[in-house]
């Protein structure tokens, strides 16, 4: 019954939480909103990052092209940001499970790397106190970043990635990180405004959303294509859509269940964490 937990959020907490017990296939689709309970700012909110600039003059290939420096210290901003936050209750709740079944794939639009990190911590046992430690952390083949990651680097002329978390110095041209094997500008290894998601990892979401049983989409606006499509293509195959968010997005009226919660209140319990 479609959004029956408008009226009942207990009926609808139990429904969700029974199917993602039950469900061997779950296809988890995460956005910005997740992140908001370890302090990253979400791209659209109040204080969102995308008030104060304009994403064509700093998310894109031709900022980049234009003026690397600017675009490199924006980004210098948001690792030091972001590498001040710690994975949340919903960051961890999701990694044990994923940790532990092999049918449970998350798809993040973060760059933010906080569900690489929380698999980690679930993998080293330094997560909670009853964690016992023998756990894997999620494979990364089944930890999917739509957007790519603040903290990897990509080459603009040969196209070598690799990690890269140090600072950059982004105060002239002339300091900012080049490639060791061709010389050219590194960049981050993110997914640009114009650019196409990487075709392997658009493949593995795709494939997970049409054979999930249950597909849970957590603090995403919603509005960003292809992401928002692989939760509207699961609801096509026949998945049960629970929608985690404290405000409508343009999923909600399809959604079977809308919890209107905060996703580090609410994920630890719908996953019986
Ligand atoms: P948005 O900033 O557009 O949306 C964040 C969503 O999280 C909103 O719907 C909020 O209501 C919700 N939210 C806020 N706090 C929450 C909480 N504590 N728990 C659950 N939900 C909460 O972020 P995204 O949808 O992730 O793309 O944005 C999608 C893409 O747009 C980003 O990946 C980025 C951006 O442009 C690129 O940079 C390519």
């Amino acid at each position: 019954m479609p959004n029956r937990s408008d009226r009942d959020p207990d009926a609808g907490r139990r429904r969700a939480a029974a199917a993602l017990a039950d469900a061997r296939r779950v296809l988890v689709l995460t956005g910005a909103g997740i992140s908001a309970d370890s302090g990253v700012p979400t791209f659209r909110g109040e204080d969102g990052l995308w008030r104060d600039h304009r994403p064509e003059e700093l998310a894109t290939p031709e900022a980049f092209a234009r003026d690397p420096r600017l675009v490199w210290e924006w980004y210098g901003w948001r690792r030091r940001t972001v590498a001040g936050c710690e994975p949340n209750p919903a960051h961890l709740a999701l990694a044990r499970r994923a940790a532990r079944d092999e049918g449970f794939w998350i798809a993040t639009q973060n760059v933010d790397a906080l569900h690489e990190e929380a698999a980690r911590r679930v993998s080293e046992g330094g997560d909670g106190p009853e964690d016992g430690g023998e756990e894997e952390g999620a494979a990364p083949d089944r930890l999917l970043e739509l957007h790519g990651s603040l903290f990897r680097i990509r080459c603009t002329g040969c196209g070598r990635r690799a990690p890269h978390r140090e600072q950059v110095d982004a105060s002239e041209l002339a300091t900012l990180p080049r490639c060791g094997a061709c010389g050219a500008l590194l960049r981050p290894d993110v997914v640009w405004f114009g650019e196409s998601l990487e075709p392997d990892v658009l493949e593995a979401a795709g494939r997970a959303a049409r054979t999930c049983e249950v597909c849970l989409v957590v603090g995403t606006s919603a509005v960003v294509q292809p992401a928002a499509s692989l939760a509207v293509s699961a609801a096509r195959s026949g998945a049960l859509l629970v929608e985690v968010n404290p405000e409508e997005t343009p999923l909600s009226a399809r959604a079977d269940v809308r919890l209107a919660a905060r996703a580090a209140d609410a994920l630890p319990g719908l996953l019986g964490d």
